[in-house]
């Protein structure tokens, strides 16, 4: 094993890595001129920021309360992935509104969605974090590689050489070109510290206005303990097809500072340097405590 990803999980295009068995180059380049709506929402996150915890909010607020048939569809489907659209969901003709998974940069996505047209929702997370949930994920995945060494998995992370890439580039993309897009930054810490005050800012952003009992609803359901349990959330029904059986869960431990029970005094200092580095202009703008 060693600092290059297996061509076998990871293709490299336009400065980020893919998943070949679930996408190909020609695709990517076709999302530029995807057509996008007014109405369209967008999660963007780097992987394990917590995009299904924000995709099942999204889902809750726009279909729950209607009950429209869709009780027993699976978040996957509600808020399907744009790139790895692995239910083969008829995209162009999906009624409105469509609301949409992401991992790609911002230079990557759909061009229209910079003219400020549809709605994008970014969370970030603390990398040490993410990096954790990352190392158990792949793990997991049958559609990642293994990578048993932790230190070899923080390496590659700190190089970008990771499904999606660059977490520093990811985000520092984002951010830096918030103003070209519609957009409402959120952080998973946020989200732990006050659930409902951030269903209620996503809301409003939204411009979903939802009395106390469907607001109440949405929070409910969308706790760790209750998506735990919930086949529509949980990923379970993922088993064989991108995750392996009986190795785990994908809502794994869902905490703030998780990292503290995996790294090493040496390689939490080592992810110190290389963030430093790479986000010294920026850092004052992310008030996470690693
Ligand atoms: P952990 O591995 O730290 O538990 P993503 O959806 O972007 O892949 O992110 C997955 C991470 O989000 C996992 O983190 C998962 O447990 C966490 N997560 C999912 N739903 C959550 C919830 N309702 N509350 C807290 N964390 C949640």
């Amino acid at each position: 094993l060693t600092m290059e990803p297996s061509e076998e999980f990871l293709i490299q295009h336009k400065g980020i890595y893919f998943q070949p068995h679930l996408v190909t180059p020609e695709y990517i380049d076709l999302l530029e001129d995807f057509e996008i709506r007014d109405s369209d929402v967008f999660v963007v996150t780097f992987p394990k920021s917590g995009t299904v915890w924000t995709q099942n909010i999204l889902s809750l607020i726009y279909h729950e309360g209607h009950r429209d048939g869709t009780e027993n569809v699976q978040i996957a489907d509600r808020v399907p992935w744009l790139e790895y659209n692995i239910h083969n969901i008829d995209y162009v003709h999906r009624p409105s509104p469509r609301l949409f998974a992401t991992h790609l940069p911002y230079y990557l996505v759909p061009r229209d969605l910079r003219n400020r047209r549809a709605k994008v929702i970014y969370v970030a997370r603390n990398p040490k974090d993410v990096v954790v949930s990352y190392f158990h994920f792949s793990s997991l995945s049958v559609l990642l590689e293994t990578i048993p060494d932790f230190n070899i998995f923080l390496e590659r992370f700190l190089a970008g050489k990771v499904l999606a890439g660059s977490w520093f580039n990811h985000i520092r993309g984002w951010y830096t070109h918030k103003d070209d897009f519609n957009i409402l930054f959120l952080t998973y810490e946020e989200m732990k510290k006050d659930l409902r005050g951030t269903v209620l800012k996503i809301c409003r952003f939204l411009g979903k206005l939802l009395n106390e009992k469907e607001l109440d609803t949405v929070v409910e359901n969308a706790t760790f303990d209750k998506m735990k349990t919930d086949p529509r959330a949980n990923y379970n029904s993922m088993e064989g097809k991108l995750l392996e059986r009986g190795k785990g869960h994908f809502l794994r431990k869902g905490t703030v500072g998780d990292w503290k029970n995996t790294m090493t005094v040496a390689q939490s200092e080592r992810f110190d340097n290389v963030f430093n580095e790479k986000m010294k202009d920026l850092s004052s703008k992310f008030t996470w405590d690693i």
